[in-house]
C-alpha cells in the first residue's frame, strides 16, 4: 500500500483515474487541485474518506507542494490548463500551470526524492494528414501547434531534463483523445451530448473532417497504473485504444444513439491552427509493459458514457449555460 498526490484530481481523468485507484488498488490518495472552473470536488463523491482527501490549491504553489511531497510516496501529474480553445483565447494561464506548475513538482520530486509520473498529451507531436500512413511513436519529433500543446510540450521537455541532470525518478504518457464520465461540457463529447439532451443542435467545427484518437478514460487509468508499476525511468510512453474517428461520425453516432436524425447538427466557426489528425501508436506499452485496454468497441463506450450524463445532470447543468454562451460569442 502507498499514497499518492494526485494532482488535478478533481478534473475529468485525474477523477478518473482516482476512482480507478480505489476500485483497483489498496493506495490511499491524496488530490491537490486548484478547483478551476474545470475541477469538481462533486467528481470525488463517494469515494471513501480514509483512502481520498482532497486539498485545495495551486501545483504553482512551492510550500504547500513541499509539504505535500513531505508525505506521499509518489506523484501522478494530471494537473493542468487542457482546452485548446481556452488557450486561443488567453493563454497565459496555460503557462503558469503547465510549465511554472510542472517546474515546482519537479523540483519538489528532486527535493524529496520522489517517483513522479508525469500525464501529457498526443498533441506534442502536432497533427498527421488524413492519409498519413504513419502513427505517433515515443520517436515522433515534438511540433505542437496550439498555446495549450505547446505548454504541454514545454512541460515534457522539463521532465526529461530533471531526470538528465538531477536524477529524477519520473515517466511520461503521451495519450490520445479521452472520452467517459466526468469531462467537462466544453470538451467536444459531452458539449454535444448535453446539446442534445438540451434540445441544441450540436456543432461541428469546419467540415468536421478532424480525426481525433478515441481512449476510454479508464482504460487510460490503466495504462498510467501500469507505468507506475512497471515503468522504466526516464521513459515515455505513448497511450492509446486504436479508436481513430472523424469527428463527423462521432456526432452522427451520439445522434443515432439519442434515435434522432444523424445529419441534425449545424456547421459552425472551425478552430484556428485546427489539428486534423491525432493517431497513437501505443505497441511500446502493450509489448513491453503487458498493457491492454479494456474498451475495444467505441460505440459501446460512448453508450454508457451518454447514460452517465443523462443520469447526472446535476454535475453538469451549472456549467452548461455559460459554456454554450462562450461558444456562441466566438460563432461556435
Ligand atoms: P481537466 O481540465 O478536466 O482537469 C484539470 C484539473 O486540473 C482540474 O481539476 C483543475 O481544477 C486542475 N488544475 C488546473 N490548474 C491547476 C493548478 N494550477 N493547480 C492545481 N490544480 C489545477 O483536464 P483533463 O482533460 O482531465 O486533463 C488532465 C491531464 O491529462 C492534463 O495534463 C492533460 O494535458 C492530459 N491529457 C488530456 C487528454 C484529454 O483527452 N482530455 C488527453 C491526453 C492528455
Ligand atoms: O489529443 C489529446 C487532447 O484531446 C488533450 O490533450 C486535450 O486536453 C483535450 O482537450 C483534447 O483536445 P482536442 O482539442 O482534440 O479536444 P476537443 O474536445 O476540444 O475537440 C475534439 C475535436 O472536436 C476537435 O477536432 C475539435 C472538434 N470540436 C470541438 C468542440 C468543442 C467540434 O467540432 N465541435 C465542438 O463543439
Amino acid at each position: 500500500m502507498a499514497t499518492l498526490l494526485v494532482t488535478g484530481g478533481a478534473g475529468f481523468i485525474g477523477s478518473n483515474f482516482v476512482h480507478h485507484v480505489v476500485a483497483h488498488t489498496d493506495h490511499r490518495v491524496v488530490v491537490l487541485d486548484k478547483l478551476t472552473y474545470a475541477g469538481n470536488r462533486a467528481s470525488l463523491d463517494g469515494l471513501p474518506a480514509d483512502r481520498v482527501e482532497l486539498v485545495v490549491g495551486d501545483i504553482a504553489d512551492a510550500d504547500l507542494v513541499d509539504a505535500l511531497f513531505a508525505r506521499v510516496d509518489a506523484v501522478v501529474h494530471y494537473a493542468a490548463e487542457s482546452h485548446n480553445d481556452n488557450s486561443l483565447h488567453d493563454p497565459r494561464p496555460f503557462l503558469d500551470t503547465n510549465i511554472i506548475g510542472t517546474y515546482t513538482l519537479l523540483e519538489a520530486a528532486r527535493r524529496h526524492d520522489r517517483r513522479l509520473h508525469h500525464i501529457s498529451t498526443d498533441e506534442v507531436y502536432g497533427d498527421l494528414e488524413l492519409d498519413d500512413p504513419r502513427r505517433f511513436t515515443e520517436s515522433t519529433p515534438y511540433n505542437p501547434s496550439s498555446p495549450y500543446s505547446s505548454t504541454k510540450a514545454g512541460s515534457d521537455l522539463l521532465v526529461r531534463a530533471w531526470v538528465r541532470s538531477f536524477g529524477v525518478r519520473a515517466t511520461i504518457s503521451n495519450c490520445s483523445n479521452n472520452y467517459g464520465p466526468y469531462q467537462h461540457v466544453e470538451k467536444f463529447i459531452p458539449r454535444q451530448i448535453t446539446n442534445v439532451i438540451r434540445g441544441i443542435r450540436p456543432k461541428l467545427y469546419g467540415a468536421g473532417e478532424n480525426v481525433r484518437d478515441w481512449i476510454h478514460a479508464d482504460d487510460h487509468s490503466s495504462a498510467v497504473l501500469t507505468i507506475l508499476d512497471k515503468g522504466e525511468i526516464g521513459q515515455t510512453y505513448l497511450i492509446g485504444a486504436d479508436g481513430e474517428k472523424d469527428n463527423k461520425e462521432v456526432v452522427e453516432l451520439i445522434l443515432s444513439l439519442f434515435g434522432q436524425s444523424p445529419d441534425a447538427y449545424d456547421h459552425v466557426t472551425d478552430r484556428p491552427g485546427h489539428d486534423l489528425r491525432y493517431a497513437i501508436d501505443s505497441t511500446k506499452l502493450r509489448t513491453e509493459l503487458g498493457w491492454t485496454p479494456a474498451y475495444q468497441d467505441f460505440e459501446t463506450g460512448l453508450k454508457a458514457t451518454i447514460d452517465w450524463y443523462r443520469d447526472n445532470e446535476a454535475w453538469w447543468a451549472p456549467a452548461k449555460d455559460g459554456v454554450e454562451a462562450f461558444y456562441a460569442s466566438k460563432g461556435q
